[in-house]
């Protein structure tokens, strides 16, 4: 993997998926330790939302710390990213089905959805690392309408528990600088539905695969 990304300025967003911050967390750490520089974002939800996974305020100083500098929560912070030309690649990481149905519809009613919305008026990559329950429910139509957008990129997902919670993808967030990169070169990491090892697909395939292969 092409680890160097020095300079490289990341928008770094992060949505209400809040079982999932303690992977992006890690993952905005890499992005550093890899040379890369974060503008950090957070939805509203995100950003005041206490939780069993954090209060609000905990969440986005751990963000602040991370970056180096204060998170962007609002609508008219987050606007000037495209016309200052402040990110070279943006991450939404997580994304909710929430955004991801926003994003799909260009609709803009967070500092998330505007902080994309003002990034790609410069053509540039967005990935999203997709954490939902319903990925394959209700928010399969939306999914696949980003799959199909200019500028779009995906981290790789995972069917996380294929028993408890079938209609659930949840990204691969340890594949995120990878996909970063790929990115940055116009390549779609993939496979984009992500099978923990050839074993596993072909005993899918097989009809044998159960929930117990899957760590929990
Ligand atoms: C504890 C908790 C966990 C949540 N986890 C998820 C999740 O994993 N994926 C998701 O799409 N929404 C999840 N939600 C719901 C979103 O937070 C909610 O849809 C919110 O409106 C998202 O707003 P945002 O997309 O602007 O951040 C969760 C909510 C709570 C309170």
């Amino acid at each position: 993997m092409e680890t160097n990304l020095i300079g490289i300025r990341i928008g770094y967003v992060m949505t209400g998926s809040f079982c999932t911050f303690a992977r992006s967390f890690a993952q905005a750490e890499k992005l550093r330790e890899m040379g890369a520089e974060l503008v950090p974002v957070m939805s509203e939800t995100a950003a005041s939302l206490d939780t069993r996974f954090g209060t609000g305020a905990e969440n986005t100083a751990r963000l602040a710390e991370i970056c180096g500098r204060a998170v962007i929560t609002d609508i008219s912070s987050a606007e000037p990213i495209g016309p200052k030309d402040m990110t070279d690649i943006l991450v939404v990481a997580p994304c909710t089905s929430n955004t991801a149905a926003k994003l799909a519809a260009g609709i803009t009613d967070s500092a998330a959805t505007m902080a994309v919305k003002s990034h790609l008026r410069r053509g540039k990559p967005v990935v999203l690392a997709i954490a939902s329950n319903d990925s394959l429910l209700g928010s399969a139509k939306n999914i696949g309408e980003l799959f199909n957008r200019k500028n779009y990129y995906f981290v790789p997902m995972l069917q996380d528990d294929i028993e408890r919670k079938p209609a659930s993808l949840v990204a691969e967030f340890e594949l995120l600088p990878e996909a970063v990169n790929a990115a940055l070169r116009g390549v779609q990491l993939r496979p984009i539905i992500y099978h923990p090892t050839e074993a596993i697909r072909d005993r899918a395939v097989s009809g044998t695969l159960f929930q117990k292969d899957f760590p929990q």
